[in-house]
């Protein structure tokens, strides 16, 4: 039972997590990207994978440059192809009603991908693009130092936290991306296939909202 004033109901029942790479402090991962715009022209100019070719704008990432709680998706569809932002399509107007559930608006926060141009036809990104892009996520990270990271989906749950386990096994645990703390829940875009993962997805934000509250206001 949680304790009245325990700030932090609910973090008591997360599971304990998987921990991927060095803590942020040692990480000093690019050095000549000094800021979120340095990595959004870099992405701008990226040819380390073949996808560059086929989109029409890179999608580096937007929000707060300040955030404290970012968000990480697969990889940009049609919709932020298009308009070189993220979560901008259906799916993404329902993460702004995710967040906008635990007050958070996504001018609060950072929004990016796992891959920062668009996949054709939205097939699932390859290995090898993972590998080339990931410099910029690590970056992205370091720089922002959150205090909580939400997973949005399979994907960005298991090249996050460098797993084959099933998104219902990394739900509801407490895991950690070079120190900072990960939160899994499903995607907006599964969401809107299943509805009855609202729930669960809810109950995801809610601890994740905790958890920030938790490590922001100690
Ligand atoms: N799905 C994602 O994973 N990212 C986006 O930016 C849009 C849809």
């Amino acid at each position: 039972m949680t304790a009245p004033n325990d700030p932090s109901p609910g973090l008591a029942s997360l599971g304990p997590g998987l921990s991927v790479g060095p803590p942020l402090g040692t990480l000093e991962s690019a050095p000549a990207w000094h800021s979120l715009d340095d990595i959004a022209r870099a992405v701008a100019s990226c040819t380390l994978c073949p996808l560059y070719a086929g989109a029409k704008n890179p999608v580096p990432g937007h929000g707060n440059p300040n955030a404290d709680f970012v968000c990480v998706g697969e990889a940009p569809g049609a919709n932020e192809d298009e308009q070189g932002l993220p979560f901008v399509g259906q799916a993404g107007q329902l993460l702004t009603k995710i967040l906008a559930a635990i007050n958070l608006s996504r001018d609060d926060v950072f929004i990016c991908n796992v891959l920062k141009h668009r996949p054709p036809g939205n097939r699932n990104p390859s290995p090898d693009e993972v590998t080339a892009c990931s410099p910029y996520l690590v970056r992205q990270i370091e720089l922002l130092r959150p205090k909580v990271i939400l997973a949005l989906g399979t994907f960005a749950a298991q090249t996050l936290l460098q797993t084959k386990e099933p998104i219902g096994k990394l739900r509801g645990r407490l895991h950690r991306y070079h120190g900072v703390p990960v939160i899994v829940t499903y995607h907006p875009a599964a969401l809107l296939r299943n509805p009855s993962w609202k729930r669960p997805t809810w109950e995801d934000v809610q601890l994740a909202r905790t958890l920030f509250d938790r490590v922001v206001e100690p």
